[in-house]
């Protein structure tokens, strides 16, 4: 679907979650279908993936774990907010200074920041047990400097805006289930997967929007992920 139109992008961008059951095999077969874009593919680690055996997989020419991407005048930062054991997420110190030191060292660039967990609540009060954990700090570092566009996020299933100061917040929806948006325990929305696509401009800012498949068997895909 997302190659009828606009196609090729200059990457794309995984946020995580890539894998459900933390195998290798499952990440041997993202690889095999990513790779066959003959793309860029930058991912980030989620909630479901175990980060050194994502990184062992997706280590190849087209599909990397690479934290920093420099291109045109931008560059996107790849964080990892995962806790081990654990769904909610966290920027460990080493995160937030990787982030504090490529916004310091580059502040001629403009800057899409993306991590896995939402930053701020959504409204959806199950998943907002899950956020990102130490979003206090991670906006300290965020708050200090001019030079960031943009927050992209994974995680919650759902298309999400919101801003903090200037700074746009993005979350996306799944390319499997979609979760339903202000729901008070787990809930499933009918709503078909999609992707964001972002187009980073000259001037520093973002256009973005929602693409979603045309035609899905919700049912179908659900026995298949065991719900
Ligand atoms: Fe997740």
């Amino acid at each position: 679907m997302a190659k009828k139109k606009n196609w090729p992008p200059d990457l794309v961008l995984a946020t995580g979650d890539l894998s459900q059951d933390e195998s290798k095999e499952s990440y041997r077969s993202f690889l095999k279908t990513f790779s066959a874009f003959k793309l860029p593919v930058f991912c980030l680690p989620g909630n479901h993936d175990v980060p050194e055996r994502m990184t062992d997989v997706l280590s190849t020419e087209f599909v990397q774990t690479t934290r920093q991407i420099i291109l045109d005048g931008w560059q996107i930062l790849l964080l990892d907010s995962t806790v081990p054991g654990q769904h909610g997420g966290n920027l460990k110190k080493s995160e937030l200074a990787f982030l504090n030191e490529c916004l310091y060292e580059n502040e001629n660039l403009h800057t899409l920041v993306c991590l896995h967990h939402n930053v701020i609540p959504t409204n959806t009060s199950w998943l907002d047990t899950m956020t990102l954990k130490n979003s206090r700090e991670f906006f300290q570092v965020i708050d200090r400097f001019s030079n960031v566009k943009g927050i992209l996020t994974g995680h919650i299933h759902q298309e999400f805006s919101a801003l903090h100061r200037n700074v746009p917040i993005w979350g996306t929806p799944s390319t499997c289930i979609q979760f339903l948006s202000g729901s008070s325990k787990f809930s499933l929305d009918p709503l078909h997967p999609g992707f964001r696509w972002l187009n980073l401009k000259a001037d520093g800012s973002i256009e973005t929007g929602i693409k979603r498949v045309d035609k899905f068997d919700f049912t179908a895909d659900l026995s298949s992920k065991g719900y």
